[in-house]
């Protein structure tokens, strides 16, 4: 039930509008208010910044100018202390934040909404909530990738199979597959960078889709709330939530990365694999099973991506087939666009946290490839070297390998004698790479797994993520904006 919603305690949204109030029900089912509250210091800012572009053009004169801006300042204060109680009764916070400046300072309060329309209004307030958002969850997953970097330098030592078809492949080492999680971060991170590129114009002055006659100057605002440019066409702009889509994307990127890198964990942690032990601070208990020790926090980010997945879905179906404009159903943009940030950077932390408490185990992971088999290519690749076709390779090799399993040992035991007797070409240098350190050694060309490669994807990942991190940090935050406008001599 809507507070307010009967004459005698007095409807704010008529208050703001003079129009008469829907039925209270009606009024709170369609009410964004709640979710709005998430963003009330960005529209608090946005009309600090419309009110003194509002005076600089001379539509406002400098004392109800003055008193407007201060007062709004007033509540970005109460709201980051998380004092500002906004009540109830309103469509949305922007009729909620009116309202109350109306019954603070009465008739001066009703000048704010001076060529301006909620529709370019909410749009301003998500883009900076956006930006905001996209900036700091940038921030961490580029300082998780530079983590990982230095993880992977550490287990440049430890050697395990890479698996394709979830079968022993062939030997990497622990660093170049860190380095491959890093990576795939990565490439989230940089869409994060263009979905905080996305929100970078702003909204306002397009009023309720076309502009206004009123001679301001949408430049003043743009400066002053940190935006490149304005946005270039006000029927679009209003109808836009193309830069929310964005943004959910490139937070299910994230997710996305963080849930393949949770099922190796998963899976690696298990008795059957065993490469990686899960430290007791990370690892969850049966409340039955006493032996127990779960990777549950990899399960949660898995099912965390789950969500971030729906969230662009909910978007991109939301946009589907409204006409150009502003429509209501945009409202519904809310829960995606507020979720993102914290599910994304939710996970982001687990897996921050977590992953510094699971230790590669060398001895098994060397075990698994030990006995030769998961090296068969890089016999056939020596005997290339050799000047042997690679087909003829492949199959000497695969000969060698067959006589392997009909004698019942490994490759890596077979010996010279029987290779011999499979193909001449086999000597000893060629079965020296049966050793998994050699292949590894060996995989030199670029992106492979020798350690010099991989101290060149390491080196990269860590300039990445250094250039990604310098550009969350050049997001002005809700702070520092604050600052700007009230610097701002009016
Ligand atoms: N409450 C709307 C929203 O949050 C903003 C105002 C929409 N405009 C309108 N004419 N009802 O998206």
């Amino acid at each position: 039930m809507v507070k307010g919603a009967d004459k005698a305690s007095g409807i704010a949204r008529t208050d703001a509008t003079g129009r008469v109030e829907m039925i209270p029900e009606l009024l709170a089912w369609s009410s964004s208010l709640n979710h709005d509250r998430t963003f009330v210091r960005e529209d608090l800012l946005g009309s600090a910044a419309h009110v003194t572009m509002l005076r600089k053009v001379g539509l406002l004169e400098p004392d109800d100018a003055r008193k407007l801006r201060a007062a709004l300042l007033a509540m970005y204060d109460d709201a980051a202390a998380g004092k500002l109680d906004l009540e109830g009764g309103e469509e949305d916070v922007h009729m909620a934040v009116e309202a109350r400046l109306t019954r603070e300072l009465g008739d001066v309060g009703k000048r704010l909404h001076t060529a301006r329309s909620r529709n370019d209004q909410v749009s301003l307030d998500l883009r900076l909530h956006v930006r905001d958002q996209a900036a700091r969850t940038l921030a961490d997953v580029a300082a998780l990738a530079s983590e990982l970097a230095d993880r992977a330098a550490r287990d440049e030592g430890v050697i395990l199979p890479a698996y394709t078809h979830r079968q022993r492949a062939q030997p990497v080492s622990a660093a170049f597959l860190v380095s491959a999680w890093s990576m795939q971060l990565l490439r989230a991170a940089d869409v994060l960078a263009q979905a905080v590129a996305h929100t970078n114009e702003s909204p306002l002055g397009s009023g309720a889709c076309s502009g206004t006659s009123l001679p301001i100057d949408r430049s003043v605002v743009a400066r002053l709330l940190g935006f490149a440019g304005v946005t270039a066409n006000a029927l679009d702009t209003i109808g836009d939530r193309d830069f929310i889509l964005d943004w959910t994307w490139a937070g299910a990127r994230v997710l996305l990365a963080l849930s393949r890198l949770s099922t190796d964990v998963i899976d690696f942690t298990t008795s059957e694999f065993a490469f990686l032990r899960i430290g007791d601070a990370v690892a969850a208990g049966s409340s039955m099973m006493p032996q127990k020790k779960n990777p549950d926090i990899f399960e949660l980010v898995r099912a965390k991506a789950s969500r971030g997945v729906g969230n662009v879905m909910a978007m991109l179906t939301l946009v589907r087939g409204l006409p150009t404009g502003y429509n209501r159903d945009l409202q519904d943009d809310r829960q995606a666009a507020l979720d993102t940030g914290p599910l994304v950077r939710g996970a982001t932390g687990a897996v921050r946290a977590a992953i510094a408490h699971l230790s590669f185990d060398p001895a098994r992971c060397l075990a698994a490839v030990s006995d030769g088999s998961t090296q068969a290519t890089d016999i056939a690749e020596a005997l290339v070297r050799k000047g042997m076709p690679f087909r003829e390779a492949y199959k000497a090799t695969g000969q060698l390998v067959h006589l392997a399993r009909e004698r019942g040992v490994d490759l890596a035991s077979v010996g010279l004698d029987a290779a011999r007797s499979v193909h001449a070409a086999f000597d000893e240098s060629v079965l020296a790479v049966v050793d998994p350190r050699v292949a590894v050694a060996a995989k030199k060309s670029t992106g492979g797994t020798a350690p010099e490669r991989v101290e060149e994807q390491i080196a990269w990942i860590r300039a990445a993520a250094t250039e990604l991190g310098h550009k969350a940090a050049s997001v002005p935050t809700l702070d520092a904006l604050r600052r700007a406008v009230e610097a701002e001599a009016i």
